[in-house]
């Protein structure tokens, strides 16, 4: 669906892209000619990625290292994205937490509402009025395949997902006329760094960051929900044939077992 006047010269907004899935996306965006903005809060992952690309493509890449539930980080995004030819955002920075909700730090869910929700809302206003100059334009947002019901043991995390899924399902709509697609990813269980973040196992079946970030660019310019490769299609299409209040119980048997 990238054709190439996405590419020339235009540029590429990718929140949390030091790791895993936006890391993965940094780089095939990268292979494909985009120009590159990059966000994470570790400076030198992102450099040590920024050298990594340079050695192999002929992109322009900066830099904004900081935390996306800071407003400088956020209005520093926006100004670098504000002069440039913005084409695509990729919002793929945000954190899970597993564990009973009166057992974990209110200040970090708090926290996690703010990068997961808050961060999302605000970059998706400010950065959408950049987007809507354009002919054509991408914005991706992250859920979840636990934000189609509730999830126990991790109900704070799955109802931010469940946030931005039902948020990007009604942009898809609103936005129709502005060119904006919006692609609304829902992986299943991945093998990035989330798991270790959120304080969870992660057995049986689990899809690569590769995977995700190549269906990524092979459904960019559509505005759908995509459960990104097999795991994720195999366990979000089989759940969402069941009841809710079956897929509700059945989250919170895996969940439960995922605490560490
Ligand atoms: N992996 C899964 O199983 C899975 C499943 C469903 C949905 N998802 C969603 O997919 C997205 C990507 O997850 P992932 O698996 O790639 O996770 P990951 O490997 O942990 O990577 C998360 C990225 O976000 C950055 N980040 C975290 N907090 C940030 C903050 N406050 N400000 C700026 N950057 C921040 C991290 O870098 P720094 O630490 O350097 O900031 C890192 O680059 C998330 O939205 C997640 O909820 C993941």
């Amino acid at each position: 669906m990238i054709t190439m006047m996405d590419t020339e010269q235009s540029w590429a907004l990718i929140t949390g892209s030091s790791e895993g899935i936006g890391r993965c996306c940094a780089l095939n965006l990268a292979k494909k000619g985009f120009n590159l903005i990059l966000n994470a809060r570790s400076s030198e992952r992102l450099n040590e990625l920024k050298v990594f690309i340079e050695s192999h493509f002929k992109i322009n890449i900066i830099i904004i290292a900081g935390d996306i539930s800071f407003i400088e980080t956020r209005n520093n995004l926006v100004a670098q994205a504000s002069q440039r030819d913005l084409s695509t955002v990729i919002l793929s920075a945000g954190f899970g937490l597993v564990g009973k909700f009166d057992q974990l730090p209110i200040d970090l869910q708090l926290n996690m509402i703010d990068v997961n929700c808050r961060a999302v809302v605000d970059l998706t206003y400010r950065l959408g009025e950049v987007l809507k100059q354009r002919q054509k334009s991408n914005l991706v947002l992250f859920s979840s395949i636990v934000g189609f019901q509730g999830a126990p043991h991790s109900s704070l995390y799955a109802a931010t997902k469940n946030f931005i899924q039902s948020f990007g399902e009604g942009l898809q709509t609103e936005w129709k006329d502005k060119n904006i697609n919006i692609l609304i990813v829902a992986p299943g269980p991945i093998a990035t760094k989330f798991a270790e973040r959120a304080g969870m196992r992660m057995d049986g079946l689990v899809g690569t960051p590769e995977i995700v970030a190549d269906s990524i660019m092979n459904h960019l310019g559509q505005s759908i929900t995509l459960f990104p490769g097999f795991v994720s299609k195999f366990l979000g299409y089989s759940l969402l044939l069941l009841p809710r209040f079956v897929r509700t119980f059945i989250m919170g048997k895996v969940m439960r077992q995922a605490v560490i």
